[in-house]
């Protein structure tokens, strides 16, 4: 069968490689693509953007007869998508536009959870900036020392939360996202959020509406820098598993956040098909929901792909099919045991305004234990240039963290292009 994955990141190339490895798979198309995707053998990308054409887009999908369409990225899925292929009665991997709401409103996830008693942070949603700066101080007063959590109640890639040291810079953000119509439409609706102190983890399940089936357990690194310093990016680096995912906590996630969920969304009426992606906050082996996302997570995907050795388009399959109870026999063969590292290569300036263009030169070839994703990159006549904050994501395998980690810095020593940048503790809190 042939396959359609929808963007064009580091996390698209990991599915559509991973897919393309499934053995009733004969091709991946990937609408954009990047870079590596037109690379690889058994991947071909395809020119239509699904957001802005998406009948371009139904029109392929009927012609080029693919069973069925993955979406990456959360921009395609809030926008309905999913929705618009399955009237044309194709398959199609990917919550609907009101399940997306998950992640497309904080204030629907936060009314959501208050709703079905999933764990999360204590919150307040304003529309009017006095009152969120009245209610910013008041928390200044509740939780002396502690950072107050400000959010952009819609999608703003990466760029909608800030944790707050100071109540000044709390009240700025809030008049930025407010008054300043900093992030548009976004930031029309502030969500003040209590701050969780302990160790963030993903935590990410494949879903038919009824059933939920875990992937493996990962962690991002959001900040710039070594040691979590600078600014939140979309993630510079991950690995998989998360040693803070204990069995205990595990267990604490599926009844207490994630079959809630799907219960929740069925009630509501819209059940939740697609990937399920709960962003964690663990601390005494308690975990709280600091945020859910209707897809996958980028990094956290590649290193994920890199251990999936099962048939994860059957997998798929039978959660489009909803007879994903059935693929809980598929769970002893999927993963390779061994965890894995990705160490995301990032533009000069990212992630405030990188800069794009530059030749790459220096990519190793894959190994069966080494792969670089591709991320910001495209191919020109010039040969491969970086055209996105996050270029490269070079994953490695290994029998112990450790040794996946320096496999990882091993393999992209020979990569090269103009301030390139790079955390050089991506493992390092699953090491200790
Ligand atoms: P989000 O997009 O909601 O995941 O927020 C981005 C990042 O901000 C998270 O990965 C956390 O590092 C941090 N963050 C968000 N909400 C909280 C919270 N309530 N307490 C502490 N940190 C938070
Ligand atoms: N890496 C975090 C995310 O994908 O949201």
């Amino acid at each position: 069968m042939k396959l359609m994955v929808i963007g064009g990141g580091g996390r698209e190339h990991a599915l559509a490689w991973r897919l393309s490895k499934s053995a009733r798979v004969q091709k991946v198309y990937v609408a954009p693509g990047n870079g590596g995707t037109a690379l690889e053998p058994d991947l071909e990308n395809v020119a239509i953007d699904a957001v802005k054409d998406p009948d371009g887009l139904v029109h392929f999908l009927k012609t080029n007869d693919i069973a069925f369409t993955v979406v990456g990225p959360e921009a395609p899925l809030a926008a309905g998508l999913v929705d618009r292929l399955e009237a044309e009665g194709l398959k199609v991997f990917g919550p609907c536009k009101a399940a997306a709401q998950l992640e497309a409103s904080k204030d629907f996830a936060k009314q959501f959870m208050a709703k079905y008693n999933i764990p999360t942070a204590g919150y307040k949603t304003f529309t009017n900036s006095a009152e969120a700066c009245d209610y910013a101080t008041e928390q200044e007063r509740r939780f002396p020392g502690l950072p107050i959590v400000i959010k952009a109640d819609g999608l703003a890639a990466g760029k909608g939360v800030v944790v707050a040291s100071s109540l000044q810079e709390a009240h700025q953000a809030i008049k930025d996202m407010l008054t300043g119509n900093k992030l548009g439409s976004a930031g029309a609706r502030v969500v003040i959020e209590d701050f969780l102190q302990g160790e963030e983890a993903s935590f990410m399940v494949v879903c038919d509406g009824q059933s939920a089936f875990a992937l493996a357990t990962s962690q991002d690194h959001k900040r710039i820098g070594d040691g979590d310093t600078g600014p939140n990016t979309g993630g510079m680096g991950a690995y998989s598993p998360a040693p803070v995912v204990t069995p205990k906590v595990y267990a604490q996630v599926m009844r207490e956040v994630i079959r809630p969920a799907l219960k929740g969304m069925q009630a509501e009426g819209t059940p939740y098909k697609g990937f399920l992606y709960a962003g964690l906050m663990i601390h005494n082996e308690q975990a709280k929901v600091v945020e859910f996302n209707c897809r996958m997570g980028d990094p956290e995907t590649q290193p994920i792909m890199m251990r999936m050795k099962g048939d994860f388009a059957s997998l798929l399959e039978a959660a489009i099919q909803g007879r994903l109870e059935q693929a809980e026999s598929m769970a002893d063969n999927l993963w390779d045991g061994r965890p894995a590292v990705g160490v995301v290569l990032a533009a000069a300036n990212y992630p405030e305004t990188p800069q794009l263009g530059d030749a790459i030169a220096g990519i190793p070839k894959d190994s069966p234990d080494t792969k670089v994703f591709h991320a910001g990159t495209s191919l020109s006549e010039q040969g491969l240039v970086s055209s996105g904050g996050r270029v490269l994501c070079v994953t490695a395998l290994g029998g112990k963290l450790k040794e996946a980690q320096a496999l990882a810095y091993k393999a992209l020593g020979p990569i090269a292009y103009n301030g390139m940048q790079y955390r050089k503790d991506i493992g390092a809190k699953g090491i200790s």
